[in-house]
Parts: structure tokens; C-alpha cells; sequence
């Protein structure tokens, strides 16, 4: 069974990118993270992960439908990317969003979620660990 993790524009700066907001933690270290997650579930999933900062590749790869279930952190386009929601909105398997930061909290911008009505679980806040926890919402999700 393949997981997927997209993540969004500019999260392939983790690690070096407002580190105050996002965290030292690298794109690499959390894809590292997940897969030795992946390994505890009793019939571990094979993670597959893309960053794009292209919307059209990032739709291009949704639209292949080849994943059982999908982990997003869709960036900046959270706020205001119609296209992005319309390639959730067209998938028939579960979709975890996550954030790093409190987006709720944070400036009005990021008040605005055009995503989360069509995603079936949100995590926020939890920094890169939010991932992991993406990934046992998904365990639980798919075993039932
Ligand atoms: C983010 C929050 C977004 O507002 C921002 O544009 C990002 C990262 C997060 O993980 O907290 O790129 O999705």
C-alpha cells in the first residue's frame, strides 16, 4: 500500500527557513521520520514523497490516483489555491493536511483555509512531528 506526502512551496527550505516559526528540522529528516514510522504499522505502507513548488506538477501527481491514502502540506496555497482543492475535492481516499505552525494563529492570510473542507483530517501546531501523527490518523483510518 503507498502513502503519499506532498509538500507544498517553499517547505523544501525546512530546516533553514524561519527556523524560529518552522523548526531546524529538514524536509529530508521528516521523510526519514515517516518512513521508520511507516515501518511500525503491522502491514507497513510504502511512503512516497514529492515537494513541488509547482502547482501544476503537484495536480499533475494527485491526478494519478495511485495511493492509498494522502498526507498534504500544501504551503502558502492553503489560503487561497482553488486548483489545489478542486484535485482534493476529486480524490476518493483519505487526506490528512498539516501544518507546522498555528496557521489559526497566525496572520489573517493564513486565517483563510480554502482546503480544509474537502481534506479529512487537519493537524496544526504540532510542529514536524504533526506528520507522524498524520500518519497514525491514517493507520487508525485505514484499518477500519
Ligand atoms: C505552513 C503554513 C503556511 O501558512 C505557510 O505558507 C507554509 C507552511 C505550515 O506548515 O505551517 O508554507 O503550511
Amino acid at each position: 500500500m503507498d502513502i503519499l506526502v506532498i509538500n507544498g512551496p517553499n517547505l523544501g527550505m525546512l530546516g533553514v527557513r524561519e527556523p524560529e516559526i518552522y523548526g531546524h528540522t529538514t524536509l529530508g529528516d521528516i521523510v526519514v521520520a515517516l518512513r521508520s514510522h511507516a515501518r511500525t504499522w503491522q502491514q507497513p505502507p510504502t511512503v512516497r514523497h514529492l515537494q513541488t513548488d509547482s502547482v501544476s506538477r503537484c495536480i499533475a501527481r494527485l491526478a494519478q490516483r495511485d495511493f492509498a491514502a494522502l498526507i498534504i502540506n500544501p504551503g502558502a496555497w492553503t489560503h487561497y489555491c482553488y486548483a489545489i482543492r478542486d484535485a482534493l475535492a476529486a480524490l476518493d481516499v483519505p487526506i490528512v493536511e498539516v501544518h507546522i505552525s498555528k496557521v489559526d494563529q497566525r496572520e489573517a492570510f493564513r486565517q483563510i483555509n480554502v482546503i480544509r473542507e474537502v481534506v479529512t483530517h487537519t493537524i496544526s501546531g504540532q510542529g514536524w512531528r504533526g506528520y507522524l501523527e498524520a500518519l497514525d490518523f491514517l493507520e487508525t483510518q485505514l484499518a477500519s
